[in-house]
């Protein structure tokens, strides 16, 4: 299910200035470093059973270490589309958990070939170009069709922080228990794709299938 719209090979520009880190694609912010307590956060809400657990999109690998590291956590394998995102990280931390992959390679195609029912959670943190982000019949089919068919009974899936109090309509009608955590954030100055909202409220979201 790898969408046409998927930049073949985009401009990725890592930028380190006055302590503030920033991953850009075709100019874009993809992640900052500012975001690692969300993320750190977000593993121990995800990995809280164990398990094993597969992960979309590395970045600085905030998320994919901290899944790593929690207790009980079998194995965890990253998929991250950009080799440049990859060897980068890889520079930056010569030392991973044992039980952490990191596989290079298109997340929407690449779990296709993971067998039903034996993932116990999903972290999902892609940078996307808007005609993916748009594109509602494209992640229903995801939905419907991998996610939930690569999760285990009682398995976890969880995405991005939002910073409304409001459930994320790409994720929730495919779940039957959600768990919200609310955290006060603060960005960088120059973040822009938080809509004017340098700091607040961000909110993390779980989602289970009970069955
Ligand atoms: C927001 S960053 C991830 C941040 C990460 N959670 C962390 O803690 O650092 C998004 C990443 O998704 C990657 N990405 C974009 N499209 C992807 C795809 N189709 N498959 C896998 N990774 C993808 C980008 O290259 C980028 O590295």
């Amino acid at each position: 299910m790898k969408h046409p719209a998927q930049p073949a090979a985009p401009d990725i520009a890592v930028k380190n200035s006055d302590g503030e880190k920033t991953l850009y694609i075709d100019g874009s912010q993809a992640m900052q470093e500012w975001e690692a307590p969300l993320m750190r956060r977000s593993a121990e809400v995800l990995c809280r059973d164990g398990g094993v657990f597969l992960e979309c999109g590395l970045g600085f690998g905030l998320s994919a270490v901290a899944i790593a590291e929690q207790p009980n956590v079998k194995k965890h394998t990253v998929v991250e589309v950009y080799d440049e995102v990859i060897q980068d990280f890889k520079k930056s931390a010569p030392n991973l958990p044992d039980n952490l992959e990191v596989v290079h390679a298109d997340f929407f195609e690449y779990i296709e070939s993971i067998p039903t029912g034996t993932i116990d959670g999903i972290m999902l943190d892609p940078w996307l170009p808007k005609a993916m982000r748009d594109d509602a019949e494209w992640w229903d089919t995801l939905m419907r069709e991998q996610i939930t068919r690569v999760l285990a009974p009682g398995g976890h899936f969880m995405s991005f922080f939002v910073t409304e109090p409001t459930l994320e309509p790409r994720w929730e009608p495919y779940f039957d228990e959600i768990l919200i955590e609310r955290h006060a954030y603060d960005s960088y100055s120059t973040t822009s794709y938080l809509e004017g909202r340098p700091s607040g409220i961000a909110y993390l979201q779980r989602f289970t299938n009970r069955h």
